[in-house]
């Protein structure tokens, strides 16, 4: 019997290495990863409302992408680590598991399914209808925990079953290179591309494994190291709470861990990220808010990274530009809430 690998805990130090996934190579070696991949990214930078006098607040449309949110590019980014991993053996070979808050798991059932690779996730069972639908339609397993536990739980309990059952491939998006650095060159590439003509004094991002905050901010700081960093965690969990995890609702896709857990991207650049929080009931009424100013839908983590980065605008000249990312465009569950 194979030995189980040592999995390094969630709260592990962490140091970043190196991690150079042959994308091009891996894209012509399996045609359908290739065409996703060929469809992910390139997103819209649009303004959005912003403070009446305070700096331009702008933001990367990441419902543009082929399942819907900022975490195709991840989904992308792993499975190609995965893929190169595996080798020249059969992809029926390979079975995936990773743990989400919904939206990596949706955009890796699709790349999954297209490729006849097997996949499993962990999720809590505070996740939608329509994520779980979807799961179903597309042939994944799915392992529900008990919202009450929190997502440390579900990133534990992924854990736990990559170590009693080493023939599943944990992804393992918290300390996988592989999604920071695809955030720094494509979500930060195209950014540093979109505003060439600006000044950006902020970048402002919800911290779910940091990936985007920090990707885009190691994509920024080259080319200006003065930009400042803002991460945004729910005000029910913030980053680094001390507090025990809870089962309260909190906008998608972000939050602290608990016990005073700090994700492992994040602990890179601890000193130099200013955190804001936003709860779950002011995300549902700025989706109104936006949708009302915009005709545009955006989800609840792209309500909190929207206020935040306006409110960083406010104390900011007109001449300056501040960034941030709308991750998704939220879920027919949350719309039906707010009954538009
Ligand atoms: C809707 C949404 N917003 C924000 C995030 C946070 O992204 P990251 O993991 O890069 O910090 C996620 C990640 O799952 C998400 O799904």
């Amino acid at each position: 019997m194979k030995a189980a690998p040592s999995i390094a805990p969630l709260e592990a130090p962490y140091t970043l290495r190196a991690c150079a996934v042959p994308y091009e190579t891996l894209a012509e070696r399996h045609p359908a990863y290739g065409k996703f991949g060929q469809d992910v990214g390139r997103t819209r930078l649009i303004e959005v409302p912003g403070p009446h006098g305070g700096a331009t607040v702008m933001a990367k449309c990441e419902w543009e992408n082929p399942e819907g949110s900022v975490k195709d590019r991840v989904a992308y980014a792993l499975l190609g680590s995965a893929l190169e991993e595996h080798g020249d053996r059969p992809l029926s070979e390979l079975k995936v598991l990773e743990y989400s808050g919904g939206n990596l798991s949706r955009a890796l059932s699709a790349l999954c399914a297209e490729l006849g690779i097997r996949s499993r996730y962990v999720l809590s069972s505070a996740s939608p209808r329509s994520l779980l639908d979807t799961l179903e339609a597309r042939g994944a397993e799915v392992d529900l925990v008990d919202k009450e536990k929190g997502f440390l739980e579900v990133v534990r309990r992924a854990l736990r079953t990559a170590e009693e059952d080493p023939g599943w491939h944990l992804l393992y998006q918290h300390r996988n290179p592989a999604n920071l650095f695809f955030h720094e060159r494509t979500t930060g590439a195209e950014i540093v591309a979109q505003t060439r003509e600006r000044k950006v004094a902020a970048w402002v991002a919800s911290i779910g494994t940091g990936g985007t905050l920090i990707g885009v901010l190691r994509a920024l700081r080259r080319r200006d190291p003065a930009v400042r960093a803002v991460g945004v965690t729910p005000s029910e969990l913030p980053y680094a709470s001390e507090q025990p995890p809870n089962g309260l609702p909190k906008y998608a896709g972000s939050g602290g861990m608990g016990y005073g857990i700090r994700q492992p991207f994040v602990t890179l650049h601890d000193d130099e990220i200013e955190h804001h929080t936003v709860s779950h009931s002011r995300c549902l009424e700025l989706m109104a808010e936006f949708f009302a100013a915009t005709g545009i839908r955006i989800g609840t983590s792209a309500a909190a990274n929207w206020s935040t980065a306006r409110e960083v605008a406010a104390s900011l000249p007109p001449s300056d530009t501040v960034v941030t990312v709308l991750p998704d465009a939220g879920t027919p569950e949350e719309w039906a809430r707010i009954g538009r």
